[in-house]
């Protein structure tokens, strides 16, 4: 199956207004399997189909970007054996999908620390990257061990580097001066933020890049997030009022007398 048919776009959603970035929080993978008598790693594996059925929907309905949380910097600190079991997923499910996912144009980019990463994953994401890197139907991006704070004390490094050896003057470090030099200066930032599984909040998530994005958050948990709540979110999405800090209309002046 192709991706671009894989599902018709919903008659209900404005094409012209749908989000060109998506990012996700993929939240209750543990809870899901729990409620359902399974061990965590099963909602891991479910939740891992969810997020291919999810590219594929984004492609297929026209969004150009969708950025998956896989592993933060913090999930370390899980038990191990399920550390081993994410680890032996992600390098599993990129053997089995890279030549479908090329074929269908899709750019993969992982972003995030990734060189404490196991040496075999290691290898295959960086073939993962160089294959799709020209690429132009989606871009997907993986963040794994990502955090935002240690994607900023990076760029913070990098950009006093180009200070004290003179690539940089100390008065032209704008905000693009930063931008170019996050994991995401390759795409656009988010639209949209959807966390599933009822937690509201942005645990180091694309910190910099989430500063004008709409938030939607569902109770739904992560496995069970399938196209008639993405359809959901994406008709929220397009019932906000993004303002960006202006106004929309012009709002009378007296109230400039008054103060
Ligand atoms: C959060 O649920 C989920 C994760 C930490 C892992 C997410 C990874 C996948 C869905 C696999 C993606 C695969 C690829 C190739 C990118 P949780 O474990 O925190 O759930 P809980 O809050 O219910 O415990």
């Amino acid at each position: 199956m192709n991706l671009t048919d894989f599902i018709q776009r919903p008659a209900a959603l404005n094409p012209a207004r749908l989000p060109q970035h998506v990012a996700v929080i993929m939240d209750g993978n543990g809870r899901w399997a729990n409620s359902q008598g399974l061990p965590r790693i099963a909602g891991h594996r479910r939740g891992a189909q969810r997020l291919k059925e999810l590219l594929r929907y984004c492609k297929a309905w026209g969004i150009g970007t969708l950025s998956a949380y896989a592993f933060s910097t913090e999930n370390w600190g899980r038990p191990t054996p399920e550390v081993n079991f994410l680890m032996q997923l992600f390098e599993r499910l990129l053997q089995q999908e890279l030549e479908t996912l090329h074929q269908e144009k899709v750019r993969i980019c992982f972003i995030g620390d990734l060189s404490i990463l196991p040496k075999s994953l290691q290898r295959i994401i960086q073939q993962a990257m160089q294959k799709t890197l020209q690429n132009q139907g989606i871009i997907f991006n993986v963040a794994l061990n990502y955090g935002s704070r240690q994607e900023l004390t990076y760029v913070c490094r990098a950009i006093a580097a180009d200070v004290l050896q003179n690539r940089l003057e100390l008065d032209n470090i704008r905000e693009e001066t930063i931008t170019q030099r996050l994991y995401t200066q390759h795409c656009t930032e988010p639209d949209l933020l959807i966390r599933t599984s009822g937690e509201k909040r942005l645990s180091n998530f694309l910190l910099w890049q989430l500063a004008y994005s709409e938030m939607y958050f569902t109770q739904t948990p992560w496995p069970e997030f399938d196209h008639h709540e993405f359809h959901q979110a994406l008709l929220a999405y397009q019932n906000r009022d993004r303002r960006f800090g202006k106004l929309n209309q012009l709002a009378p002046l007296s109230i400039a007398t008054e103060v």
